[in-house]
């Protein structure tokens, strides 16, 4: 029980980080730029403000020697009159301009040229990738891959209710609206390949604080190598045929895709390329990590039950409130069903 709720700090403690000065991405580097300077001009009004009220403050406290004479009583001032008028008129024009110019550099209404086009499909509580250009044409689930150097356009849509897509670090937040599509995008900067790390940033039930977004930044050739894997349908390996079986005979096929296969359940996260992910449950829990040769190896817990075991064994341990139910699976096709999962490479 401890591991579960560790492992997500864990993964958060890489050193990805969800701060908002350190952009990598042009919309973030102008929401960072206008956050920067309404910070210095709020803080030079909270400096003004409150330098006035102390200085009164300690100017004209009431003093030891006992006065009879009452201070001159102005009624209306003109030029003080103009002047807290007109300053912050000036301020609130400013910060006018400065916000339209932002906002036609953030939204954007058609794709900038040669972008990759993801529609996003947020659910109770993970994130759908439909990669739709027609030389990728696949869905994938939770984590998503983006070459570096390259506008990404979004199409936001929902299956449920609002949620919210924001990487701090890549774009402003936009909701994810059922009903409609939003549209938002950005570019991950050239010499900034690595995971970055997002939230649903629109409460959206249970498990909306885990509904974590996870993006792994890549060199065009590392990402095209991914891509041409993920167009595959799923591998169809002849030693784990008994594990499949039971997969596709319980209700998992009603939830999940494996392509390839009879299984074409569209709830939950698509399943055809499970193993080239590193994570459960939206990013929430590692169940694999990669060994000396770079191969994936699943994460086995201290009895000997693997992470992913323990998840289809009962979601609900490791993510209160979640859609996937505990299937009462008994050991034997627990462990067939892990098997074959194992394969989908
Ligand atoms: Cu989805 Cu909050």
């Amino acid at each position: 029980m401890t591991f579960f709720s560790v492992a997500p700090l864990l993964l958060f403690a890489a050193d990805e980080n969800l701060n908002v000065f350190d952009t990598v991405s042009p919309p973030a580097h102008s929401i960072r730029k206008i956050f920067i300077l309404v910070l210095f001009i709020s803080a030079a009004i909270f400096i003004f403000v409150e330098g006035a009220i102390v200085y009164c403050i300690f100017h004209f406290r009431e003093r030891s020697r006992p006065t009879t004479v009452e201070p001159a009583q102005l009624y209306g001032s003109k030029p003080v009159e103009v002047a807290w008028t007109v300053a912050p008129l000036l301020v609130v024009f400013i910060l006018f301009l400065v916000v339209a110019r932002i906002i036609a550099e953030v939204k954007i209404s058609k794709p900038p040229d040669n972008a990759l086009h993801v529609v996003v499909v947020g659910h109770q509580w993970w994130w759908e990738y439909r990669y739709v250009d027609p030389e990728y044409n696949f869905i994938t689930a939770n984590e998503l891959h983006v070459p570096v150097d390259r506008p990404i356009w979004f199409e936001l849509k929902s299956a449920d209710v609002v949620h919210s897509f924001w990487f701090p670090r890549l774009n402003g937040k936009m909701d994810v609206v059922p009903g409609r599509t939003n549209l938002t995008w950005f570019l991950v900067d050239k010499e900034k390949p690595g995971i970055y790390l997002g939230q649903c940033t629109e409460y959206c039930g249970t498990q909306h604080a885990n509904m974590i977004l996870r993006m792994e930044a890549e060199a065009p050739e590392v990402f095209q190598e991914w891509a041409s894997n993920q167009r595959r349908p799923a591998v169809d390996a002849p030693f784990v045929r008994e594990g499949r079986q039971v997969f596709l005979e319980n209700a998992c096929m009603n939830c999940h895709t494996v392509r390839g296969t009879p299984a074409k359940g569209t709830f939950g996260p698509d399943l055809t390329h499970l193993i080239s992910r590193e994570t459960l449950g939206s990013a929430l829990i590692a169940f694999q990590q990669k060994d000396a040769q770079g191969n994936w190896k699943p994460i086995v817990n201290k009895d000997g039950v693997s992470v992913l075991a323990r998840w289809i064994d009962d979601p609900q341990k490791i993510k209160p409130g979640c859609w996937m139910p505990d299937m009462k699976l008994d050991t034997r096709q627990r462990d067939l069903i892990v098997k074959y999962l194992e394969t989908l490479k």
